[in-house]
């Protein structure tokens, strides 16, 4: 039989990436987006336009529960991803509150209404490694303790919590995937991967003179979206749920990722890159390294792409879009980072 999946978070990196994936399995893949302004489709539907009229789009709100309840119960899902999130760790100091309301009673909605009428259902919740914060080991493994340091890791604290208690108080086949940083060409320009390759290309394309950056000494573990949507699905394909760390074991700083994005195009980073306080943020995650081993172990999952390959496809995609849109395509100044 056919199986329903339910990707919420459809119109995002991952929800794009998890989109194409199921479909290539076979699955039935339906998507929850949310009434916005912009009515342009194509670029509303961006990462998800070259399969769309193989999903099936349901309009709802995470915030609004009986939405929620309305798509769950005319809908038998056999899996559901739970992607959909303010997912911008800057903006939610910013705005602490959108984000718990988002991010908490979004996933808390999920829950309830699944558990309502379809608790058969399995579930996987994007947890995330900005969980581990002022980290307390590393590398940061499954049972490494939670040191939120942003009201994005606290609310992602609060949905891994509301997870496991689904699946331990009414034995839900409820997940949290605890995942490292990943990124891609379809990176949103806001986060500092995609703010740097996209201006790398402006910069080579004469679009633009300089980049400006918070904190080059910060380090993260950073994958590839692409291999980070197969472990959401191994998860759920499991005997038993349970929770995995997803990251490649590596770590570099932003100031590397800047050296090697600039190489790509033959041009030396420090040149180009100015340090601009506005863009730090009032407590850092300074460290982020994952060990993966129970994923290896258990799922058998591994990443394919390694760092430089990333990087370089990161710019090589940027390069090309910026010449195709005639130079719309790139990051524009976000008031907060
Ligand atoms: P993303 O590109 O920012 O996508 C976020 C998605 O959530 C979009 O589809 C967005 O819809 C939707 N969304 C945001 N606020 C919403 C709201 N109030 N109601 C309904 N939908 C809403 O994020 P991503 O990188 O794909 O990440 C996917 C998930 O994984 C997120 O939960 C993120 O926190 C988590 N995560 C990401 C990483 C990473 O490095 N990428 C690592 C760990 C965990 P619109 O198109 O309508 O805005
Ligand atoms: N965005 C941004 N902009 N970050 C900058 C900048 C800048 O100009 N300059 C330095 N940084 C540093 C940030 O301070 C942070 O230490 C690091 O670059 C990465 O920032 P982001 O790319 O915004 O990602 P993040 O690590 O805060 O959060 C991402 O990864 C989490 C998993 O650890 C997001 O995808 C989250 O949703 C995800 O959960």
């Amino acid at each position: 039989m056919t199986k329903k999946a339910l990707i919420t978070g459809i119109t995002g990196q991952d929800g794009s990436y998890l989109a194409e994936h199921l479909l290539a399995r076979g699955y039935e893949v339906h998507g929850l987006v949310r009434r916005v302004a912009l009515e342009d489709s194509s670029r509303r539907f961006g990462r998800i336009n070259s399969i769309r009229d193989q999903l099936t789009l349901h309009a709802a709100s995470l915030e609004s529960y009986p939405s929620l309840f309305h798509v769950i119960s005319r809908n038998p899902f056999d899996e559901c991803y739970h992607l959909a999130a303010q997912s911008f760790v800057a903006e939610s100091f910013s705005d602490g509150f959108s984000t718990m309301n988002t991010n908490i009673n979004g996933t808390h909605y999920m829950l309830a209404a699944l558990r309502e009428i379809r608790p058969e259902c399995r579930f996987y919740f994007a947890g995330s490694s900005e969980m581990f914060g002022r980290v307390r080991e590393i590398p940061q493994r499954e049972s490494t303790p939670f040191y939120p340091r942003s009201p994005y890791g606290i609310s992602k604290c609060a949905g891994f919590e509301l997870t496991r208690n689904y699946r331990e108080a009414y034995g839900m086949f409820c997940c949290s995937g605890i995942l490292f940083n990943h990124e891609g060409p379809r990176r949103g320009f806001e986060f500092v991967t995609r703010k740097i390759t996209s201006t790398v290309a402006a910069i080579k394309l004469g679009m633009a003179s300089e980049l400006r950056l918070g904190n080059l000494d910060a380090k993260r573990d950073w994958g590839h979206s692409a291999d980070y949507v197969r472990a959401m699905h191994l998860m759920l394909q499991q005997d038993e749920p349970d929770d995995y760390v997803i990251a490649t074991g590596e770590t570099h700083t932003v100031r590397e990722f800047c050296e090697m994005a600039f190489e790509q195009v033959g041009l030396d980073y420090r040149r180009y890159v100015v340090v601009d306080e506005r863009f730090y943020r009032p407590a850092e995650v300074e460290i982020l390294v994952g060990d993966a081993s129970k994923a290896r172990r258990e799922l058998g999952w591994a990443p394919q792409y390694d760092f430089r390959e990333l990087v370089a496809e990161m710019v090589r995609s940027d390069l090309e879009q910026l010449t195709r849109s005639g130079g719309a395509l790139r990051y524009a100044a976000w008031p907060v980072g």
